[in-house]
């Protein structure tokens, strides 16, 4: 589709005047203080606001972020005025360093979201952050599902008003098994289950445009969204992407999909645990023949990586192999019908 066939009149419009539409006033909403931070922009007007913040640019921040081609795609304006919206964004807003206190100010904002096996919580300094994405992979049957179900629990423990995202791509969420471990953490079934909006994700296009929903959920209706579960992250995109031709493809798609997470974890504060498989490697002899799916991609975007695998007598042995401030260290526990118990 061309550029021009996308652009309303409305927008033209915005962008023959670059000031502000004159009715604006009226149009505005007094409680909506984003829409007219987005007004104010040279060239925006209350159509273009109102376009942006249907395409996800809420605030400042998210234009100052994004790239002239993305504005072009998904509003529908030009490129220079696209430069120009991006530019006045950058300008209003203190895009200068931040300094190490307000940063330690920031971390003290962090949420540990405890695991239920106390040698797990430690390996982790305390639990699963927000602000952060956590990765575990590990072969079938390894448990990774289950700590996903777990930590819906677990931060309703904390917060009763949490909201879980679960975006489920294999069909593996069961309520059924979420009513178990509540019941082992005596909560109430109904009050965790309604916390948590699960999304089914039918292809990889799917599963992003979910993950990208997530921030209307919290703006629009106002959800305290504290945890985004991916379950399973690489699934779809390995299966749709079969090939070495189609690899540069696939991990530009998943890039993007991990950059739309780590923004939901960074500006909402939110926990971000993602499942990862792992393949084969047959040209390894000595060590571990698995690797995780995604590569370099995804093992940068995660903040925590955890490698899964199965223990001694069905326990589990989860390893982190990936911290910013952590040890790196293992740990063993079982996998219970009321949730995860250490190994004496
Ligand atoms: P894939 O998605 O196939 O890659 O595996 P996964 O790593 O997600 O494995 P999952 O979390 O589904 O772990 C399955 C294992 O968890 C089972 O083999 C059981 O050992 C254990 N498990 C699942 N549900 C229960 C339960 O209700 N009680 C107990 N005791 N163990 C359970
Ligand atoms: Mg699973």
């Amino acid at each position: 589709m061309k550029r021009g066939d996308l652009m309303s009149e409305e927008i033209q419009k915005d962008e023959e005047s670059i000031q502000p539409d004159d009715d604006m006033v009226e149009v505005v909403p007094s409680g909506n203080p984003k829409k007219q931070a987005l007004e104010s922009l040279p060239g925006v007007g209350a159509s273009t606001a109102e376009k942006l913040q249907e395409a996800g640019y809420y605030d400042l921040m998210s234009l100052a972020v994004a790239s002239p081609g993305e504005l072009v795609e998904s509003v529908g304006v030009s490129e220079p005025i696209a430069r120009k919206i991006i530019n006045a964004a950058r300008n209003n807003l203190d895009m200068g360093f931040q300094s190490g206190d307000d940063l330690l100010k920031k971390r003290e904002r962090v949420i540990k979201i405890p695991i239920g096996s106390d040698a797990f919580n430690t390996l982790m300094g305390g639990g699963f952050e927000t602000g952060s994405i956590t990765e575990c992979f590990g072969e079938f049957g390894s448990g990774k599902t289950q700590l996903g179900h777990i930590l819906c629990i677990n931060v309703q423990k904390l917060d009763p008003t949490a909201v879980i995202v679960y975006i489920d791509t294999e069909n593996t969420f069961r309520p059924e098994r979420i009513k178990q471990l509540a019941e082992g953490a005596g909560l109430s079934t109904e009050q965790v289950l309604s916390n948590i909006r699960v999304g089914r994700a039918y292809n990889s296009d799917h599963q992003m445009l979910l993950a990208e929903k997530v921030e209307d959920l919290i703006q629009k209706q106002n959800l305290n969204v504290k945890l985004i579960v991916v379950d399973s992250l690489t699934a779809h995109f390995r299966a749709e992407f079969i090939g070495r031709g189609t690899l540069a493809e696939r991990q530009q798609k998943l890039n993007k999909h991990m950059h739309t997470l780590l923004k939901l974890a960074d500006s909402c504060n939110l926990c971000v645990y993602v499942t990862n498989q792992v393949m084969s490697k047959p040209d390894v002899f000595f060590g571990d023949p698995t690797q995780a799916i995604g590569g370099h991609i995804v093992g940068h975007a995660s903040t925590f990586r955890i490698y899964l695998r199965k223990g001694k007598k069905g326990s589990r042995v989860a390893k982190l192999i990936d911290s910013p401030h952590l040890q790196e260290g293992e740990c063993n526990f079982f996998v219970e019908t009321g949730g995860l118990r250490d190994v004496k």
